[in-house]
C-alpha cells in the first residue's frame, strides 16, 4: 500500500522503470505518463497483413513453418505422443525447477550426440526452459555483465535478450551485402581483435536473418581463433533439423566445437524442429570441466530461474520426451522434420526458377544457397515497401522472407511481385495495371503503406 500513497516511490518508480515513464503526480491515472512503444518488427507486420483484404496477401514475416497449402502444421508424431501421454492419465503437478528429467536428458542428448564424452562424464548441465526465447534470456543473465558479441545482423530478439540482461552488446561482421554470403575474413578479423573473456554469440545452424552459415572447414577455422582469443561460445541453436532437414549435421558445429575443448553454453528450442510453438519447449546447456563444476552450475541456475517463473511448462516436454523416448515417435519425427526441410529446399529452388522465368537477370543464387527457414533477398528498403503496397507480400524490412510461407501456389505470384520491384524497367503503367488487377481502391493502399512505414527496421 506505501506504493500507491508515496510520491517519492511512484517517482522511483519512473527512475527504475523505463517502460513506465516518470509519473507526475498530476496525472489522474497512474499510467499517465507510459509512452507508446513501437510494435514489434515482426509482430507488427503480421498485425498489417491481418488487416489486408487482398486475396493474394503473403505473410512471409514471422518464422513458422507452413504446409504447401500455407496451413499451420502440426506434426504427426506430436498428435501421436499427445495421445500417449492422454491415455496415461498423468498429474499436473509442479516441475522441478530445472524442468523435467526425461526432457532436459533427451535435449541434451539430441544437440551433444548420444555417445558425446561429455554426456558420459556427467559434465554438463541442461535445465528445461521456455522455449528459445527463455533459454537466451537464463543464459545472458548467467554470463552476466560481460560483453556479448552478436553477428551482424542477427535475430531480432538477441538485442533486447542479451542488453535487458545487464551484458554490454558488441557486433562482428558476418553478412557480406554484396556476395548474399558469409563474410568469412571479416568475422575473422572482427574475431580476432575481440578482448579475451568476451562471449561471442554463434548460430549454430539456419542463421536467421541471413540463412548463410559458414562452411564446415570456416567453422574449424573460427574454433581454432575463438580458443585462441579465449572467448565463451554461446550456441543458439533454434533450427535443429531445420537446415538440412538432418539432426545430426545440422548439429555439426556445435559438437566440433565440444569436440576442439570449447566448454560452450547452449540455447535449444523445440518450436520449429517439432513445431511446438506455442508450447514454449526448450533447453540451456552448460558444458563444465567436471561433473562436480556441472553441480555447482545447476545450483546457480536454479537461483535464477527460481524468482523469474519458478518451474518450466510440463506439457510441452512432455510431448518432445515422448518424441525423443519413444522409438517409433523418433522415427516419425526424423522423417517430419526431413519433410519440412525438403518442402522448404524445394521452394527456394522454385522461387529462383520462377524468377529466372519472370525474365529477371538479377543472380539469385544466394536464394538457393541460403539455408534454413528463411531467405535473406538482398530487396533494399524501398523495394520491400513496394512488394508490400503493390502485392501485399508482407515481410521485415530488412528484406528477409519466411520460405516456410511460400507454397507451390504461391511461389510464382511471389517471384513475379520480386521481379517488379527490382527490375528497372518495370514502368509505372505496369504499376497501375497491377493495381487494377487486384481491385485496390487508393485508400486501402495508403493505408498499408502507412500501417508499413510505422514499423521498425530489424
Ligand atoms: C535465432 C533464433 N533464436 C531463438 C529463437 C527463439 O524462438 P522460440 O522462443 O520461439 O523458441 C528464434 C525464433 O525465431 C530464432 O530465430
Amino acid at each position: 500500500m506505501a506504493l500507491l500513497k508515496s510520491s517519492k516511490v511512484i517517482s522511483s518508480i519512473g527512475t527504475f522503470s523505463p517502460s513506465l515513464g516518470v509519473l507526475s503526480t498530476r496525472n489522474s491515472s497512474w499510467w499517465g505518463g507510459v509512452q507508446m512503444g513501437p510494435p514489434d518488427p515482426i509482430l507488427g507486420v503480421s498485425e498489417a497483413f491481418k488487416r489486408d483484404t487482398s486475396p493474394k496477401k503473403m505473410n512471409l514475416g514471422v518464422g513458422a513453418y507452413r504446409d504447401d497449402q500455407g496451413k499451420p502444421f502440426v506434426l504427426d508424431c506430436v498428435r501421436k505422443a499427445e495421445a500417449l501421454i492422454a491415455s496415461k492419465q498423468l498429474d499436473k503437478e509442479y516441475l522441478a525447477i530445472g524442468g523435467l528429467g526425461d526432457f532436459t536428458k533427451s535435449c541434451a542428448q539430441l544437440a551433444l550426440g548420444a555417445d558425446s564424452e561429455v554426456l558420459k562424464s556427467g559434465r554438463n548441465i541442461t535445465v528445461q526452459t521456455i522455449s528459445g526465447t527463455g533459454s537466451l534470456r537464463i543464459g545472458a543473465n548467467f554470463c552476466a555483465s560481460r560483453d556479448v558479441y552478436l553477428p551482424k545482423p542477427s535475430w531480432g530478439n538477441h538485442t533486447p535478450i542479451f542488453r535487458d540482461a545487464g551484458m554490454q552488446l558488441k557486433a562482428y561482421r558476418y553478412y557480406d551485402p554484396s556476395t548474399c554470403g558469409f563474410d568469412f575474413n571479416g568475422a575473422l578479423d572482427d574475431i580476432s581483435k575481440m578482448p579475451e573473456k568476451s562471449v561471442i554469440m554463434l548460430h549454430a545452424c539456419a542463421h536467421n536473418p541471413t540463412g548463410v552459415d559458414p562452411k564446415p572447414a570456416q567453422w574449424k577455422e573460427i574454433s581454432d581463433l575463438v580458443k585462441k582469443r579465449d572467448l565463451l561460445v554461446f550456441f543458439d541453436m533454434a533450427y535443429q533439423g531445420f537446415a538440412s532437414g538432418d539432426i545430426d549435421r545440422d548439429a555439426w558445429a556445435v559438437r566440433h566445437f565440444i569436440e576442439q575443448g570449447h566448454n560452450i553454453v547452449l540455447s535449444q528450442s523445440f518450436a520449429k524442429n517439432m513445431g511446438l510453438y506455442g508450447e514454449r519447449v526448450g533447453g540451456f546447456t552448460v558444458v563444465c570441466n567436471d561433473a562436480e563444476e556441472a553441480k555447482r552450475v545447476e545450483s546457480q541456475l536454479k537461483i535464477l530461474i527460481r524468482p523469474i517463473y519458478s518451474n518450466p511448462p510440463m506439457n510441452g516436454a512432455r510431448i518432445a520426451a515422448t518424441i525423443l523416448n519413444t522409438p517409433d515417435l523418433y522415427k516419425i519425427w526424423l522423417e517430419e522434420v526431413h519433410g519440412m526441410a525438403n518442402r522448404i529446399i524445394k521452394m527456394r529452388e522454385q522461387l529462383a526458377a520462377n524468377l529466372k522465368s519472370e525474365g529477371s537477370t538479377h543472380n539469385w543464387q544466394h536464394v538457393i544457397d541460403q539455408i534454413g527457414m528463411f531467405c535473406f533477398t538482398g530487396l533494399k528498403p524501398e523495394q520491400v515497401e513496394r512488394l508490400t503496397k503493390e502485392f501485399s507480400v508482407y515481410m521485415t524490412k530488412d528484406g528477409r522472407i519466411s520460405m516456410a510461407g511460400v507454397t507451390s501456389g504461391n511461389v510464382g505470384y511471389l517471384a513475379h511481385g520480386i521481379h517488379a520491384v527490382t527490375n528497372r524497367n518495370f514502368t509505372a503503367r505496369a504499376v497501375v495495371a497491377e493495381k487494377h488487377k487486384h481491385r485496390r481502391d487508393n485508400r486501402e493502399i495508403e493505408e498499408r503503406v502507412d500501417c508499413w512505414v510505422t514499423l521498425h527496421p530489424l
